[in-house]
């Protein structure tokens, strides 16, 4: 064996030594993650069902409350929004219009979301401020804004979930994408080269016959 190889070998050696160290040990930096370091960020709530709402309850009028100290300066005193922060109440039976207006309460499909949205991530300069309870009788007031829920109402996890949203049937579930909803033929396919057959950009006169002039 020349030196050189036996060089080679060496250093080869020397390198399957530290891959096989590197697997037992890793790179010796974290550590696995706690449930409790976990738990502050697990907080999304499935808008369909309400899984993953707290217990807790707020009412309308507790909801008003804060809701004016915290969210008012820029969603308007009742959700009309100020100038140009967006508007939280309203718009219902507009979607079908040239200028629809989508709010929480004409647009979004689920309340449990409602929820979600605004313990996460308002008010905006203090996000996840509010407690559970404030968070509640916010969206109580929401609600009540967007006439889905009475004056009086007290909201907790079970009644949240039970509110029907206008556009709850709104959605269309579905792949958009339109090159995976061709059929892949099977059988009998058709062989050799493609030819394209019609093409409706030339039959509506809008393909142009000269290159533009550059
Ligand atoms: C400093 C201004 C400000 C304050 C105060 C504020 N928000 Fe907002 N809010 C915003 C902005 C900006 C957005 C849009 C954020 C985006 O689209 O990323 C928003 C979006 C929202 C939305 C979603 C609207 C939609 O249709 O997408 C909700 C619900 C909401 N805020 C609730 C609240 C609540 C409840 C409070 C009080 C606890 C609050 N906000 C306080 C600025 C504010």
């Amino acid at each position: 064996m020349s030196r050189f190889s036996s060089v080679l070998l060496a250093i080869l050696g020397v390198l399957a030594a530290s891959a096989a160290a590197a697997q037992q040990v890793g790179y010796g930096i974290g550590h696995k993650i706690t449930d409790a370091q976990i738990a502050p960020w697990n907080i999304d709530i499935s808008g369909e069902d309400g899984k993953g709402l707290p217990p807790g309850t707020g009412s309308v009028a507790d909801g008003e409350k804060l809701y004016v100290q915290q969210c008012a300066s820029c969603h308007g005193e009742f959700g009309e929004g100020n100038g140009r922060w967006p508007e939280l109440m309203g718009g219902q039976g507009t979607l079908r219009h040239e200028d629809p207006r989508k709010t929480i309460g004409s647009f979004w499909p689920w309340a449990p979301t409602i929820f979600d949205y605004v313990r996460r991530t308002m008010p905006f300069a203090a996000p996840q401020s509010l407690d559970d309870n404030e968070t509640y009788a916010i969206v109580a007031y929401l609600l009540h804004l967007n006439d889905l829920l009475p004056a009086d109402a007290v909201l907790d996890a079970k009644s949240l979930t039970a509110i029907k949203m206008p556009n709850r049937d709104g959605f269309i579930a579905g792949d958009p994408r339109p090159d995976v909803r061709a059929e892949q033929c099977m059988k009998d396919c058709r062989k050799g080269p493609v030819t394209v057959t019609s093409d409706q950009a030339k039959s509506l006169g809008v393909t142009p016959t000269q290159r533009p002039k550059d």
